[in-house]
């Protein structure tokens, strides 16, 4: 980050504070605050950080008010387009885009990477056959650290590495393994000779009881989806993977971390939410309603897949997704899917009406994300999971980057306390 002379300064109960700020290569300037509190006894008050910067980060920008996002500088439509998944995580974890020689020997690293321990397997047996997909991924990722201790001490950067490619090539196998658990169908190994989206799918759908063909259609775009989510800044579940990681929790347990976090339907759990709504309004006739709803203060209802923290204009990701759903339908030769075309209408709707407009609220990448999934035979249930096992490389880069950041200490907020001062305890007979 480059110093600046700028200072920003601050007086209250007659005293007056210079504090630094910095300027960042893109996005607005900071005020370093680190000192505020020991040299000036006063919080700061940012509750839900929408004005607080967290770290310094080289890794993902985003231009909310442009609707951009970069990868390592890159833009997100140029990677979907003309790169792959690997060669993305390559990027995202190294800092810049491989050599063929580099990409080679990554993609042979994770390949040799993605069976996991025999004994896991009875791990999953613990479980109900009807637990989400979600639950199942969170416990097994957190116990990857019992079958895999000998990547967990995050001081060895050789053991750091190894943790990344190993969680990397093995959540997918974990992903397709929850699914078949929860449907009741033996697990499927996976195989060297396929690309890492064609493993996916193949582990999700072939049955042992005949040969199954990756189409590539659909291998195509689910390498474009995991493109899509591999990383986003300091979202929630990242923040929730920095913080864990921050006390120096092994990597395993805080990637499950950040799955326990993106579970949450205002996250990623959005993408599942937003077909199921899609599915309950039904027809285009219904929409109005929904919409009415959505701008009703007193309905919990929101528009599953549409404003964003971040973005006040199109999510980038959301354009591409949308290209995407097109694409992937019209192959599949059901371009007229009802689903998609309520989304369409909705979204055409949603964009005309005031409110929306007002308050900048656009679709986000779980809007059409689903409708693709759908179509590719994936219950709402696996949504999720696939979003997770796409950003697990997003987490990974940006735990690496918080360990390797030699001002970071152990992510302590504070508070603004609003309860009962000091009091005495009271016997039960006196109350
Ligand atoms: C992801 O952070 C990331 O980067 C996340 C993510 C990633 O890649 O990691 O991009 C992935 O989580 C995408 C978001 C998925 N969530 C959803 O689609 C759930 C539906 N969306 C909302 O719940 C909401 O938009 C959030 C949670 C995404 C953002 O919440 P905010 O920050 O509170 O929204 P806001 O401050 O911009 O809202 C402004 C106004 C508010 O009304 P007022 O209080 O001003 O009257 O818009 C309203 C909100 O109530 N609003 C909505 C709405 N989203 C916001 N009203 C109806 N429908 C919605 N979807």
């Amino acid at each position: 980050m480059a110093e600046n002379k700028k200072t920003a300064t601050l007086s209250f109960d007659g005293k007056t504070f210079e504090l630094p700020m910095m300027s960042p290569v893109l996005g607005p300037d900071v005020i370093d605050i680190r000192r505020l509190y020991a040299d000036g006894d006063i919080f700061t008050f940012d509750p839900g950080f929408t004005s607080t910067a967290s770290c310094e980060s080289d890794i993902t920008f985003i231009d909310g008010e442009k609707g951009e996002l970069l990868y390592r500088g890159y833009p997100i439509d140029q990677l979907a387009e003309k790169s792959h998944y690997l060669e993305v995580c390559y990027l995202l974890l190294y800092g810049e885009l491989p050599s063929a020689d580099e990409l080679d020997d990554f993609e042979s690293r994770v390949t040799n990477h993605t069976m996991v321990h025999e004994q896991m397997h009875n791990f999953f047996r613990g479980f109900r056959r009807d637990a989400h997909p979600m639950a199942t991924m969170v416990g097994v990722v957190g116990a990857m650290s019992a079958f895999y201790h000998d990547s967990t001490d995050i001081n060895d950067p050789y053991q750091r590495e190894v943790a990344s490619i190993r969680m990397i090539a093995k959540l997918p196998t974990i992903a397709a393994m929850a699914y078949k658990y929860s449907i009741g169908q033996p697990f499927v190994y996976p195989r060297n000779d396929l690309d890492y989206a064609s493993n996916f799918l193949r582990m999700c759908f072939a049955v042992p009881a005949e040969d199954y063909e990756v189409n590539p259609i659909l291998s195509r775009a689910m390498d474009r989806i995991f493109t899509l989510h591999a990383d986003h800044e300091q979202n929630a579940s990242t923040s929730t993977v920095r913080l864990a990681g921050s006390s120096g929790a092994n990597p395993f347990a805080c990637i499950a971390a950040g799955i326990a976090c993106l579970w949450g339907p205002a996250h990623g759990g959005a993408n599942e939410a937003a077909l199921s709504m899609l599915r309950e309004i039904g027809t285009v006739d219904n929409i109005p309603e929904y919409v009415r709803r959505a701008k009703d203060k007193d309905d919990p209802f929101r528009l599953m897949g549409f404003g964003h923290r971040v973005y006040k204009n199109f999510d980038p990701r959301a354009k591409v997704m949308k290209e995407s759903a097109d694409e992937v339908l019209g192959l599949l030769g059901i371009e007229n899917n009802p689903t998609l075309q309520v989304a369409k209408e909705l979204e055409r709707i949603a964009l005309e009406d005031e409110y929306f407009v007002s308050k900048k609220l656009y679709p986000n990448v779980d809007f059409y994300s689903g409708i693709i999934l759908d179509a590719m035979g994936f219950s709402t249930s696996m949504f999720t999971p696939i979003f997770a096992l796409s950003r697990t490389v997003g987490w990974i880069a940006q735990w690496k980057e918080m360990i390797g950041d030699p001002t970071q200490k152990i992510g302590r907020p504070r508070q603004l306390y609003i309860g009962a001062a000091n009091r005495d305890y009271i016997d039960v007979e006196s109350r």
